[in-house]
């Protein structure tokens, strides 16, 4: 944890990035591990622009629950460090494959959210947005009467361009990257590690088997160990 420390105080430019990890401790699942949304469900089935066509009562019953499960979740400790690395300009940037605006939500402000989010709502068909509220009633399209759908990035589909360019560019000039709460098994987020010359920090409750492509390993709790960062700086 002393060496992250240093690390930061010396780095010039340093990025975040990370996963569903981070937000398991504020109450959200994660998708891999034991008790993650993949557990039971097959990605396929819900997550891709075949299921939004060919089964809109499953995909928008999984999505209701995915945002049902965002109800009374707050960001944790951890969110709050982040963001308050950011104001003291030890961090530049938040790159998450997180949907659910958490880093926001506690004050980070140079976010890319590279899988989008879930607080956005559109229609598949004219892509005008609507709201939340009109998506769980499902309504269709104000605009065009057709499929409402979150603004998140379905299997298959691309990332958002602007978001994606910002964190790329960012990593690749980082003098260090954190790794924060992700398994790192989705294309193309789990490029981008590889992608900087500076320090590598992977901080996560289980092994991801990349561990050799980093400077350090962490394993552990993502806010206990935030937290202890954060006691030396
Ligand atoms: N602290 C640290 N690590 C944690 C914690 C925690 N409190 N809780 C879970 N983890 C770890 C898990 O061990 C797992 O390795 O976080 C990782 C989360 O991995 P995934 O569930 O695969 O989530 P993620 O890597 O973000 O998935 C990427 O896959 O389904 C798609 O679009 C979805 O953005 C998501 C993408």
């Amino acid at each position: 944890m002393e060496q992250v420390a240093k690390w930061l105080q010396q780095s010039k430019k340093t990025v975040v990035l990370t996963g569903a990890g981070m937000s398991t401790e504020s109450g959200i699942p994660d998708f891999r591990s034991k008790s993650g949304w993949w557990r039971n469900i097959d990605p396929a089935t819900v997550a891709t622009v075949e299921a939004l066509t060919n089964d809109y009562d499953l995909f928008h019953a999984f999505y209701s629950a995915r945002f049902a499960a965002l109800n009374g979740c707050e960001p944790h400790a951890g969110h709050s460090i982040l963001a308050d690395w950011e104001q003291r300009g030890l961090i530049a940037r938040v790159a998450t494959q997180n949907v659910d605006g958490l880093h926001k939500a506690a004050g980070s402000q140079n976010i890319d959210e590279l899988h989008g989010s879930l607080h956005r709502v559109r229609c598949q068909q004219c892509g005008k947005q609507a709201t939340t509220e009109q998506f769980l009633a499902k309504e269709p399209c104000p605009n065009c009467g057709g499929r409402l759908r979150p603004g998140i990035v379905l299997f298959g589909e691309t990332l958002p361009q602007n978001a994606w360019n910002q964190a790329l560019y960012t990593i690749e000039t980082a003098d260090v990257v954190l790794v924060i709460g992700t398994s790192l098994q989705v294309y193309p987020v789990n490029q981008l590690p590889k992608m900087t010359g500076g320090k590598l920090v992977y901080i996560n409750q289980e092994a991801a088997g990349y561990e050799k492509e980093f400077d350090l390993v962490i394993q552990g709790s993502a806010k206990e160990i935030l937290q202890q960062v954060n006691s030396y700086l």
